[in-house]
Order: structure tokens, then C-alpha cells, then sequence
């Protein structure tokens, strides 16, 4: 629709049509038995007219259902407007990829978007239109459970994320293209930060910590395009996100020229409320509107006042014109107003959806997510050594994660099935964990006694990670612990596959091991991934996105840490009074960048092109990377740089880039970087980013505990 006929459209829409258009109502609604107005109707101030005024429908699917609805829906709507129907596709839509977390242990932003145009593609074609995807938040603290949704702890890693996924789901031409979706950046802002790890408790960053690195992956998906920006639930300054009107009105509109579709979190609006800064529902709506929040989600301040409140105040009548005039601008983005049943075909959707190519993907995705922490030879696996699977995970579906939207556990190899599939029947079995702790069963203890490796499927249920699972003891489970120390005692090869949503207090675990697998919550082809890698089909290359900690004490725990008066290095240790505990080293027990391969990698000969470098001429930096073992490998090389002064302390190493190598056995390569002025700029006292002439040590290696092993200046 031209602009113009989109304004005349907004100029002959009653104020109750208005309201309607920033309601968002679950799929529910809409369905047969929710016709009679009982329960979440009234909760949500619903009768049968305004519900056909609503401007968005979340958590829809199938291209039947999809056209069905919209069918009705344009029926009743006086105005003819269309639907908007969103849905949570974080990681796959039946197709589904690990989880963020392993995505981003991929290192691999180009396979991402590869996911993300798969989502887009399986989702469009059953009748969706948004997702509420990427999460980028930023993540230091593993006893949160949406952990498993973030893809990290470093900003650079989450900003080529971002980029990834929206450019993946938007493509080019979102009107034209109708395999792709409109996307969500969230939670805006700094939701991964919640005091104590608690899910939905208050946020405690002082703003240039916001700054600096919370905020860059949401302006990196906003910059991509990003159609929408979901609020958070946490407070930031103490002012809940959703009613924060210099947050989102000064910031994030303004600075970070944001002029997308605003929506809240589910309830967020209401919870204005329970969080002690609205009186009532009234005070919630007027608070929300005023920050810029287009759509409510699932909670009834706009539906139950907004009609009113803009009738008292122009202002607020101004403020509803824009919110509605952004979701407009949405819909015929979409291209909804010639299209309303856009790219939903049940034809396509059968040939689309769970295609074995995407299977092919979500296995390449899930091989490159697996992180080798420890092998001592082990692995891979011989395939004539007698072999025995056990563990709690080894003959689970639950391989998914907690937000796997139609993802289909019946559809999911078990890891008893994937490894059965590939071993040699005649030196594999399968021994319950149950019955060998139990009686320690002679028939089992045969098998075991005669086994060589024994194979362990550990982790957490999708339950124990995700919305509102934080942990406080992020151990394995005590039943899991007791398992391992077992199998210690039968003095055999133990190889540990931990299936899991966070990084985990491994510390108890890596003396019970002689190899330790991480594989996250793998996704549909998961089990099929994690045993290629055993089997040595495929190398190991993943890199840890989040730092795994030593102990739950030592949290919040990331690589880039301030260094503080007191800085505990190598040559202090027997000094007293510096930042360190009593009972354990600062360092996490695997770092950020993290992940052993079946070779080895050696880097040599790191060369600047030049001592300084000023605004106007960079320098590369380059390493030479061998290949030092027997089988070819795809290392990801790491570029790290310490600021040794700033205006505001700087962290002690930060990640400005990185490069995936491969390299055949003994093969050696040059990789060179590019480093500028514009990587050496940052988030001052006054919150204005530039960079400071200065000292800058730099250091390239396999991880994050590289040694800055060399410097240059910048002239200004
Ligand atoms: C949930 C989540 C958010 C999700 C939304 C819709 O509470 O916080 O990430 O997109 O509600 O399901």
C-alpha cells in the first residue's frame, strides 16, 4: 500500500480501532473454545468486537490455520486490516539447531543465518510473519537459564550474531521475499544481567557497562534491519525496561535510531504494577505509551484504558498515532495489505518443513556446536574396541532444549540409536545407569568388565534450562556425580557427552573422565552429530561462547574483566592483599574461546606491519597456524587487545576479531588481520565512543588466555 493510503487508513481509524492495533492476543483466543468470554477474555478486558480489532496474534501456526484465521478475522474487521501473526522461532522452527548457546560455540556467523533463512522458510510457509528472534543479550551468569537462548559473553561475537540472524530471517525484500520473517530484537535492555542469576529479578549495570557491552548487539540487529524490539522484564536504573522512557525513548529511538515496532515482553506492561511503579493498570498503559511501547503483549492496560486515556490527553492521543502508525508500517512492510495470507501454502509448507536438507544443515550446525573440553586419547572412539553407552541422556529424545517451538522429540534420535547405527554390534552395548547402580548386575558387570571405553550421556533436562530455571548449584545432578565416581572405580576409559542448557560447575567431573564432550541441547539431529564426532567422522572445532566457571562462587565470571587496583597475575601469587579467593583460582576452568580439536594447532610468528597505527592508517596483524597432528582440523583463531589506559578502566583483554582456518596435517598458514582506529574506540565517562592515543597490547591464539604478546601505539 502507498504511504499515502497508509495514512488515510490511520486517519479513518476510530480511536478504539486504534487501541485495538496494539493488542497482541495468544492463538487461543481465536480458537473455537474460547469463544464464550470467560477467564483470559475478561483478564484481558476481551469482548467479541474488540477481539476483532486486535492488530496481532502470537503463537499461531499452519498454513491452514494461518489462512483460516486471517479469512475471519479481515470478515470482521471494519477496516479490512490484517493480522500480524508472531511466534517464537529462537532456534529452528520443526527443523530444529542447537541452541543458541551452540550456536554461538560455532564461531561460524555465516552457518547461523544459514539456520535463521531455514526458521524463516519452515515458518513462512505455515503462515508467520514475525519471530521473536534473536535474543542478543549479553550473558555472564550461568545460573540464569535463558542462557541457553544467548549465543555469549563477548559483544563482538554477539553483534556478528545478531547481524546473522535478522539479515538471515529478514533477506532482502521482506514485502517481495515471502520465505522470510520479520525479526525480533530482544530483550531490550541488559535482561542476561539479572541480580544473583535470579530470572526477571532486577538489573544492577551502571550505564557504561550498558553501554560498552550490552548494547552493541542490540544496535548490530537494529542496523541489520530489525523490524522489531522486544522490552525486558528487569528494571535498568531501577525503572522497569517497559515503562523506561529514557531508555527507550532517548536511546534506544533516538540514539540508536531505532523506528521499528516496539512490543513488550508477555505482561510486562501489567507487571508496571507488581513492580511498584503504577498504581494500577491506567498508571501501567500511560507509563508504557509514554516510553514508546507500539504493542502490549498479553496483559490488559491498553485494552482495558487506552481508549480513555488518549480521549483526556492529545499527547497521549499523539503517542497512540505514532505506535499504530509503526505497526502499520509493519503490516504493509510485510506486505499483509495485498497479501494477508502472505507465504502461507499448505503445499509449501509440506515440502519446506523438516526437508532432509535442513536436517543436513541442523547436523553440519550441530556438529560445529560440539565442544571438545578434554581428551586424553580417547577419542575418537575405535570402532573394534568394545564399547558400552550408558547414562541418564543416552536414551533420551530431550536433545531439543527448552524453546523448540514445533521441534518433535518423536522425531529425534536417541544417542543409543545414533551410536548403535554406526558401531560394531559385536563390541557395543547399551547398560541402564539405573541397573548398574542398582545391583551393579552381574550380567552388566561382564560387559563392563570387559568393555574398554565406557560412553556416558550426562546434562539437564530442557526443564532445568530456559524461562524462569534458574539454578543455584550448577553441578551436574548428585545422581549423575555418583554414576561417574562408579565408573571410576571400574578403572575403564570414561568419555562424558554432556547434553546441556549452561555452562556447568565441571570441576568435580574432570578427574572421573578421560574425555569430557560438550554438545549443549543439540537440536533434531543432535545425537546423529555428537556420535560422528565421537567416531571421529568429524574433527571437533567448536569454541566455548561463554566462559565455563571453576566453582558457582566465582560468578559473574567473563574472559574481559576490569583488572582492578589489585590485580592477582602469574608473579603474585604468594601476595596477599589482592583480588583473589581463599579457595580457588580466578580463572574460569574452561575459558571463553575455548576448544580442543583431535590435532594440534601452533601459532608462530605473530608480525605487526607496524608499531602505530592513527585514525587515518590501520595495520594488519598476522600469525602463522600449523597444523601440528594427523588429521585435518578447523581451528578458529582469536585476536585479543588490552587498552592499557582509558578514561574509564578497560577490560583486560577484549576479542576484536577472528578467523576460521583449515588445515590439513602439518599444513601451515598465514592469517592476517586488519586492525583500526574504529576497533580501538569505546564507551567514556560522558557515554560518548572514541578512542584514546595510547598503548595497545595485542595477541593472537586458540582461546581467550592468550598472552598479549605484543603492542603498538595509536597517534592522534
Ligand atoms: C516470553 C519470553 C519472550 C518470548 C515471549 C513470547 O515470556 O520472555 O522471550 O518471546 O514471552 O512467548
Amino acid at each position: 500500500m502507498k504511504i499515502d493510503a497508509l495514512k488515510a487508513l490511520l486517519n479513518e481509524m476510530t480511536t478504539e480501532e486504534k487501541v485495538g492495533q496494539t493488542i497482541q492476543l495468544s492463538a487461543d483466543f481465536f480458537s473455537d473454545q474460547s469463544e464464550d468470554i470467560t477467564g483470559p477474555m475478561n483478564e484481558m478486558a476481551m469482548t467479541e468486537e474488540k477481539k476483532y480489532q486486535v492488530g496481532s496474534v502470537l503463537g499461531i501456526s499452519g498454513a491452514k490455520e494461518t489462512i483460516a484465521l486471517q479469512k475471519r478475522y479481515m470478515e470482521e474487521n471494519r477496516l479490512n486490516i490484517p493480522l500480524l501473526f508472531m511466534a517464537d522461532i529462537i532456534h529452528g522452527d520443526h527443523t530444529i539447531f542447537p541452541i543458541p548457546l551452540g550456536l554461538g560455540a560455532t564461531w561460524n556467523p555465516d552457518l547461523i543465518k544459514q539456520t535463521a533463512q531455514i526458521s524463516a522458510k519452515e515458518a513462512s510457509a505455515q503462515g508467520l510473519h514475525v519471530t521473536f528472534s534473536p535474543m542478543v543479550d549479553l550473558v555472564r551468569d550461568p545460573r540464569w537459564g535463558r542462557v541457553m537462548e544467548a549465543t555469549g559473553e563477548d559483544k563482538l561475537l554477539n553483534k556478528r550474531y545478531a547481524r546473522a540472524f535478522v539479515e538471515g530471517y529478514q533477506g532482502e525484500d521482506l514485502k517481495e521475499d515471502l520465505t522470510k520473517l520479520a525479526a525480533c530484537v530482544k530483550h531490550f535492555a541488559g535482561y542476561g544481567a539479572p541480580r544473583g542469576g535470579r530470572d526477571y529479578n532486577s538489573v544492577d549495570l551502571n550505564e557504561n557497562t550498558l553501554r560498552e557491552h550490552y548494547l552493541p548487539a542490540y544496535q548490530e540487529g537494529i542496523d541489520a534491519g530489525a523490524k522489531l524490539v522486544m522490552t525486558a522484564f528487569n528494571t535498568i536504573d531501577n525503572i522497569p525496561a517497559t515503562g523506561n522512557k529514557r531508555l527507550m525513548r532517548d536511546i534506544l529511538r533516538e540514539e540508536m535510531a531505532f523506528d521499528g515496532v516496539l512490543i513488550s515482553d508477555w505482561g510486562a506492561i501489567g507487571e508496571l504494577v507488581p513492580h511498584g511503579v503504577a498504581e494500577d493498570n491506567k498508571a501501567a498503559a500511560k507509563q508504557a505509551l509514554t516510553a514508546g511501547v507500539d504493542i502490549e503483549m498479553m496483559s490488559a492496560a491498553y485494552s482495558e484504558h487506552l481508549v480513555d486515556l488518549v480521549n483526556q490527553d492529545e499527547t497521549l492521543k499523539t503517542l497512540l498515532d505514532e505506535s499504530v502508525w509503526n505497526i502499520l508500517k509493519l503490516k504493509n512492510d510485510l506486505g499483509l495489505f495485498e497479501q494477508p495470507y502472505r507465504g502461507a501454502n499448505e503445499t509449501t509448507e509440506k515440502e519446506a518443513v523438516f526437508s532432509n536438507e535442513n536436517k543436513q544443515v541442523a547436523l553440519t550446525v550441530a556438529e560445529q556446536s560440539i565442544v571438545l573440553l578434554e581428551n586424553n586419547g580417547v577419542l575418537p572412539l575405535k570402532k573394534d574396541s568394545k564399547l558400552i553407552l550408558t547414562g541418564p541422556l543416552s536414551q533420551s529424545t530431550d536433545l531439543l532444549g527448552a524453546w523448540s517451538w514445533k521441534g518433535n522429540r518423536e522425531q529425534t534420535t536417541t544417542l543409543e540409536d545414533a551410536m548403535a547405527a554406526v558401531a560394531n554390534p559385536d563390541v557395543f552395548s547399551v547398560i541402564d545407569d539405573r541397573t548398574f547402580l542398582e545391583g551393579q548386575n552381574s550380567f552388566f558387570m561382564d560387559d563392563l568388565r570387559t568393555a574398554d571405553t565406557v560412553v556416558v550421556a550426562l546434562g539437564e533436562s530442557s526443564e532445568m534450562s530456559g524461562e524462569a530455571a534458574s539454578r543455584t548449584n550448577i553441578k551436574l545432578p548428585e545422581n549423575q556425580l555418583v554414576l561417574l565416581r562408579e565408573l571410576k572405580k571400574l578403572n575403564k576409559k570414561v568419555v562424558a557427552v554432556l547434553i546441556n542448557g549452561r555452562p556447568l560447575d565441571l570441576s568435580e567431573v574432570v578427574p572421573l573422565v578421560d574425555a569430557l564432550v560438550e554438545a549443549w541441547f543439540p537440536g533434531t539431529m543432535g545425537a546423529e552429530a555428537i556420535t560422528n564426532i565421537l567416531f571421529g567422522k568429524v574433527n571437533p572445532s567448536g569454541k566455548l561462547p561463554m566462559s565455563f566457571p571453576r566453582s558457582v562462587g566465582q560468578i559473574p565470571l567473563t574472559y574481559n574483566e576490569d583488572s582492578t587496583g589489585r590485580p592477582m597475575t602469574e608473579g603474585k601469587r604468594s601476595e596477599k592483599y589482592l583480588s583473589r579467593y581463599l579457595d580457588a583460582e580466578n580463572t574460569a576452568l574452561y575459558p571463553f574461546g575455548f576448544g580442543r580439536s583431535y590435532t594440534t594447532f601452533e601459532y608462530a610468528n605473530l608480525t605487526l606491519s607496524s608499531q602505530k597505527i592513527s585514525e587515518d592508517d590501520g595495520l594488519q596483524v598476522s600469525v602463522d597456524v600449523k597444523n601440528t597432528g594427523d588429521v585435518k582440523g578447523l581451528e578458529t583463531v582469536q585476536v585479543y587487545l588490552r587498552d592499557k589506559v582509558g578514561e574509564v578502566v578497560r577490560p583486560v583483554k577484549e576479542l576484536v576479531d577472528f578467523k576460521q582456518v583449515e588445515c590439513a596435517p602439518g599444513e601451515s598458514k598465514t592469517i592476517t588481520f586488519e586492525i583500526t582506529e574504529e576497533q580501538l574506540r569505546y564507551s567514556h565517562a560522558d557515554h560518548s565512543v572514541s578512542s584514546d592515543a595510547g598503548t595497545f597490547l595485542i595477541g593472537i591464539g586458540t582461546d581467550s588466555s592468550v598472552t598479549l604478546s605484543a603492542s603498538f601505539e595509536l597517534e592522534k
